[in-house]
Parts: structure tokens; C-alpha cells; sequence
């Protein structure tokens, strides 16, 4: 399996993060409820309206913004993320229709990073990469809340803080979101994502928006938005209420 590829410390750290969405889930359940049932609405009626589909979802983690009930029994779905809830695996272990796939979807940038720390040479390994075939052999791909969190979550667990605090990691940012679109196939896509963050302090009317969108390849893409009201408690950002822009797109 993969992940037996990556260091157990840095895998940890992404089941640490894993294991705070659920939390938070149940913190915040009244205020997720919205985004979640937009997430699985917007995938059920942009995905082909036919039986027997062969469906990738990427980032599936826990599930709770796909709509299993309703693809489960009718499809076979491919589960990709890089560590999967044993909760998750052991809900489905007996459907033989659903697959779990350990993958690191930045394509092995997550063991690089963190083994050579340093991003430029992170830039030009993923310049060589080719990934436009990765998901072609599925009729529907899903890239389900995950295009930020492939930079976020590479950034802060693989470099140390001299690094980290030292230097512009955009241009990075934008290559890790550059090579998982290039890895949907075009035509037989799904993307949602949050795009933009809101915290509001003081000043609730009038929050401060953060792009969490690097990539400029969707720009000509229509898309639905929604708000994800995504922590009340202030936990995410200290004394802040944290909000997201959310998108929804096919391409
Ligand atoms: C914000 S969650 C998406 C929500 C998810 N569908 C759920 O219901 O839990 C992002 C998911 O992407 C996964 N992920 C983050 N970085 C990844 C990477 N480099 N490769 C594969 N999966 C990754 C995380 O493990 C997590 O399950």
C-alpha cells in the first residue's frame, strides 16, 4: 500500500488533521449542514444519469459530503485520500463495489518535500510530472473539498518552521493546484472546493477574504457559490469566526 512509502511521522499528521474534521464536524453540524448537502445536490445532478458508472472520488475521507446512500448501490467507487478513516473502511469493508485507494494525490510531492526541504526543488520535481492520464480510465472523477488542502497540508507538515516562516511558498501553491487539475480528465469532471476564506473579528459585515486558489485554470469555468460557515467557536483562527467561499464546478 502507499502510504507504507511515507514516513509514519508525516503520515500521522495528516490523520491528525483527518481526525480534527470530524471533530470539528460535530462541533459545527448545524452550521456544515448547508455546504454538505450543496456538495452531495451539485454531484448528484452533474453526474452522467446512468447506471454502472466507474466513479474516482478524491479526498473522500469521512464521506460526510458525498452521497453515498444514493451512488452506493448503483456504482463502483474508487475512495481515493491518503489515509483512510478506519471507521470509514470498516463501514464498507464488505461491498465489493467500493474501493479504498491510499494515494498521496500531490504524485509522491509529499515524501519529496518533506525529504528534501526545500521548495524550489519541489517546483521543478512536479514540473516533470506528467499526471493528465492518472484518472482516465474512470467515467466520472470527483475532486471532492480537496484542491487547497493538497498545498495547505503539504506546506505545514513537511517543512520545518525556518523554512516555513522564511519563505513565499505561492508559486508552489499554485504548481501542487496546477498538477491535480491537469490530472482530471476534461469532460468527465467534478470540483468543489472552498475558495476563499472570510474571518471575521471585530467587524462581522465586512470580514478579511484570503484566496485559497492559486491556480488560474479554472477561471473560465462557470461554478455555483455557497458559504460554508466553517468554525463559530473561534478555534481555527483565534478570535475568529472562519468562513468559506465555496465553488462548485464540472469541466
Ligand atoms: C477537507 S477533507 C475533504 C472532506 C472529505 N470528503 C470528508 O468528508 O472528510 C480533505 C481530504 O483530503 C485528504 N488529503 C489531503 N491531502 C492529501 C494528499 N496529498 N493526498 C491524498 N489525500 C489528501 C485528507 O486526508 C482529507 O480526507
Amino acid at each position: 500500500m502507499f502510504w507504507q512509502f511515507l514516513k509514519p511521522h508525516i503520515l500521522h499528521k495528516y490523520k491528525k488533521d483527518q481526525l480534527g474534521i470530524i471533530h470539528r464536524f460535530v462541533q459545527e453540524n448545524e452550521y456544515w449542514r448547508g455546504h454538505l448537502q450543496n456538495t452531495q445536490k451539485f454531484i448528484l445532478e452533474n453526474l452522467p444519469k446512468q447506471g454502472n458508472l466507474k466513479i474516482a472520488v478524491l479526498g473522500s475521507g469521512w464521506l460526510l459530503d458525498f452521497p453515498m446512500n444514493e451512488l452506493q448501490q448503483e456504482h463502483e467507487l474508487f475512495l481515493f485520500d491518503i489515509c483512510h478513516p478506519p471507521q470509514i473502511k470498516n463501514k464498507y469493508r464488505r461491498f465489493s463495489n467500493i474501493h479504498f485507494i491510499d494515494k498521496d494525490l500531490t504524485f509522491g510531492l509529499v515524501d519529496f518535500a518533506h525529504k528534501n526541504q526545500n521548495p524550489d526543488l519541489v517546483l521543478s520535481e512536479a514540473d516533470k510530472k506528467e499526471t493528465s492520464t492518472e484518472f482516465s480510465s474512470f467515467d466520472a472523477t470527483i475532486s471532492l473539498n480537496l484542491l487547497n488542502q493538497l498545498d495547505i497540508l503539504l506546506i505545514e507538515n513537511c517543512f520545518s518552521p525556518p523554512t516555513l516562516n522564511s519563505l513565499d511558498f505561492t508559486p508552489l501553491r499554485k504548481q501542487i493546484q496546477d498538477l491535480h487539475i491537469r490530472s482530471l480528465p476534461k469532460g468527465r469532471s467534478i470540483l468543489i472546493s472552498d475558495w476563499t476564506e472570510l474571518n471575521a473579528t471585530i467587524n462581522e459585515l465586512h470580514p478579511i477574504e484570503r484566496s485559497l486558489i492559486f491556480t488560474q485554470l479554472l477561471n473560465s469555468y462557470p461554478y455555483q457559490e455557497w458559504l460554508w460557515v466553517f468554525d463559530t467557536h473561534k478555534t481555527y483562527h483565534q478570535k475568529n469566526i472562519t468562513t468559506f467561499k465555496v465553488r462548485a464546478l464540472t469541466f
